[in-house]
């Protein structure tokens, strides 16, 4: 997608996503989402912990081998790459990361997988929120893999599970072993052929709490295609779309509808 274009999708994003901070929503969960998730105001020390951290990494002067399984970077073209590039442009952002925090504290998922760890920052909103859990994270390079290990080291965080490879070939085993999943996060591989099939293959697992985030759903016209048959699919009951990313529900409690909501 040229970024013009993109450009573009998200100013009319802008003007048109309704239902900031939940007015006009008359789905008591979805007021709840709204207000709890998107816009709670609850701090928490992780917060800071995370932000160290990110600061940490953006100052790294070191370079790594990556070795890439998915559709790559927009904006990094060479395999050698500076941490600090990739801690710019290719993990979660401050504002997405806290909201998986707030999704994760809210909601109470047991099980948990994260697809492409990269640097381990969006790993860490996810597993901080409650010990209890279990991340299960996959990651394809083994050099990105080893920094993300380090950073879990330090934040001495034990409900995380590692996985160091291809996720076409790990997300298999992993689900063979997982008698049910209560969230996803998809960001890693971001091609429409490979989000439906991490979709369908999740699916077989979810349960009718189980909420579903992708990341990057109008990254490109692939993506947005992949998007679409997602919100269409029969189990899907709620969606939201936040422009940067997607969030699914199951609920059969809830009525089939998508929103695009101001995030
Ligand atoms: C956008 S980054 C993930 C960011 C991270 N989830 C976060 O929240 O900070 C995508 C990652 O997925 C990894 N990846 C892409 N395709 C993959 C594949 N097929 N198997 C394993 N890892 C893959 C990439 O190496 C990259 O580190």
């Amino acid at each position: 997608m040229k970024r013009i274009y993109f450009i573009l999708k998200y100013l009319i994003y802008s003007l048109t996503a309704k239902h900031k901070k939940g007015y006009g929503i008359h789905s008591p969960f979805l007021y709840d989402f709204v207000r709890e998730i998107l816009y709670g105001n609850r701090y928490f020390y992780a917060y800071d912990n995370i932000a160290e951290l990110r600061y940490d990494l953006l100052k790294s002067k070191k370079e790594i081998n990556v070795t890439d399984f998915g559709a790559g970077s927009k904006v990094m073209k060479s395999n050698l790459r500076k941490i600090k590039n990739i801690a710019r442009y290719s993990v979660v952002t401050e504002k997405f990361g806290e909201m998986l925090f707030r999704l994760i504290e809210y909601y109470k998922p047991e099980t948990i997988i994260e697809l492409g760890t990269s640097l381990g920052l969006g790993t860490l909103y996810l597993a901080m929120p409650d010990k209890k859990t279990v991340v299960y994270t996959i990651e394809g390079c083994p050099e990105t893999a080893k920094i993300a290990y380090n950073n879990f080291k330090e934040f001495n965080i034990e409900n995380i599970r590692q996985i160091v490879g291809n996720i076409d070939d790990k997300l298999p085993e992993l689900l063979n072993n997982l008698k049910t999943v209560d969230f996803v996060y998809f960001d890693g591989n971001h091609t429409k052929t490979a989000t439906l099939n991490y979709f369908r293959q999740c699916l077989k697992k979810v349960n009718n709490e189980t909420i579903f985030y992708f990341d990057d759903i109008h990254w490109s016209k692939e993506m947005e295609e992949a998007w679409e048959e997602i919100k269409k699919n029969e189990r899907v009951t709620l969606s939201v779309d936040l422009f940067f990313s997607g969030i699914v529900f199951f609920r059969k409690e809830l009525s089939k509808e998508n929103f695009t909501i101001k995030f």
